[in-house]
């Protein structure tokens, strides 16, 4: 037990710290600070390519700034043989990361095709070589995040995060479902459960975790020694205050402080440029989650133009919800069949890949301030 948990407390984290994922077109800083400041313990850059990187796209190293708030950060890679993982990791060695994630779970199409991603795990060799590789350029801690497998017929979750940990891996992040299946198939804790029984280097689970009782029940389903956030935090960076305070309810007042907040560093970060509001957007959609009366919000949302334009919008709503009777937003339990199946984010993470691995419209956009 002593020597599981130590690669997380050499980094300060707790014994059984929750995690914000890489998030494609989503975990900017500013988002990425929304959720530390609620709790989150250690949060990442979006995937970086390989590819990129070696190739210096300047969108992809605008992608990698870290905001000198942020106390600990980690990235992730992904790339399309083990040796184009180890040269990007020699470079990300001498940038201000903690720790080093190599992707092995995307499933978009378009990253898969070229080898990258959840291709990595079909292969049980080439994810031992890409971790070995990746270790051997970095003294950070690199970790491997993966799924159960390609698909039901070629489960092998086991051999794999064994290939990992043999390649020197100091710890692996399960996504409890195969590449292919969707957001509304169930996680498979059972599966989980066995890869954490297989390795000696800790396990984060990942997968549907959208409210602290998700975290209980993953907790006694496998025993895993981390929780790692996706969907569950978008929307809602409180899941993490959640996760240490059972009775936590999130009022229109801190709900306004903490999106204006975002809005702010958003503005901080991106300037008054149109598409930082549109980039904005999403975020303000799945802030409204779970309040009621959202229609007219959210289709005012859909055409701000500004982040002035947001700002104001954010001030109106949450004054009208001051002036109901209801200050508290809907317990997520109680949303949480629309969160889950009701919009697949896969259709989100296509289109943010599309442009380019986290390129989410913002080519156009000025230089990123770098703090
Ligand atoms: C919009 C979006 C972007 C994502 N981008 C990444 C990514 O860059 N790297 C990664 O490892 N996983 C990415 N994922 C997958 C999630 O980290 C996670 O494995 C998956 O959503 C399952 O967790 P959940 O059920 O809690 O959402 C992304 C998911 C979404 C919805």
């Amino acid at each position: 037990m002593t020597t599981q948990a130590s690669v997380f407390e050499k980094l300060g984290l707790p014994k059984q710290p929750y995690l914000l994922a890489p998030l494609a077109g989503v975990s900017d800083h500013p988002f990425r600070r929304m959720c530390a400041d609620q709790g989150a313990h250690l949060t990442y850059v979006e995937m970086i390519s390989a590819t990129a990187m070696l190739y210096e796209s300047r969108r992809t190293y605008e992608m990698l700034t870290r905001h000198k708030e942020e106390e600990i950060l980690g990235v992730q890679i992904t790339g399309s043989s083990a040796e184009d993982v180890g040269r990007a990791v020699a470079i990300l060695h001498g940038l201000p990361f903690d720790t080093i994630d190599i992707n092995m779970g995307c499933p978009v199409r378009k990253v898969v095709k070229t080898g990258c991603g959840s291709a990595i795990l079909r292969d049980p060799e080439r994810v031992y070589q890409t971790v070995k590789a990746a270790c051997a350029a970095t003294d950070k801690p690199v970790s491997a995040k993966i799924r159960l497998g390609w698909d039901r017929q070629s489960v092998n979750a086991i051999t794999v995060a064994q290939a990992a940990e043999a390649g020197g891996a100091a710890w692996i992040t399960v996504h409890g479902r195969t590449r292919s299946e969707d957001y509304g198939d169930p996680v498979d804790l059972e599966g989980m459960r066995q890869v954490k029984e297989a390795v000696s280097v800790p396990v984060v689970g990942n997968g549907n975790l959208f409210q602290r009782q998700d975290i209980e029940h993953m907790k006694l389903a496998t025993g895993v020694d981390g929780f790692m956030v996706s969907r569950g935090a978008m929307g809602n960076p409180w899941i993490f205050r959640e996760f240490a305070d059972e009775a936590f309810r999130l009022s229109i007042d801190e709900w306004e402080h903490v999106v204006l907040a975002h809005l702010h560093r958003q503005q901080e970060a991106y300037g008054q440029h149109p598409a930082a509001a549109v980039c904005m957007r999403k975020h303000l959609l799945w802030y409204a989650k779970g309040w009621n009366g959202v229609k007219s919000f959210r289709e005012a949302v859909n055409s701000a133009a500004t982040l002035e334009d947001a700002e104001q919008l954010v001030r109106e709503f949450s004054e009208r919800i001051r002036s109901s009777d209801n200050v508290f937003r809907a317990d997520m339990i109680q949303t949480e069949t629309a969160q889950r199946f009701a919009w697949d984010p896969k259709y989100e993470m296509d289109r943010a890949l599309d442009r380019g691995v986290g390129d989410d419209g913002l080519d156009k956009m000025p230089e990123i301030q770098i703090n």
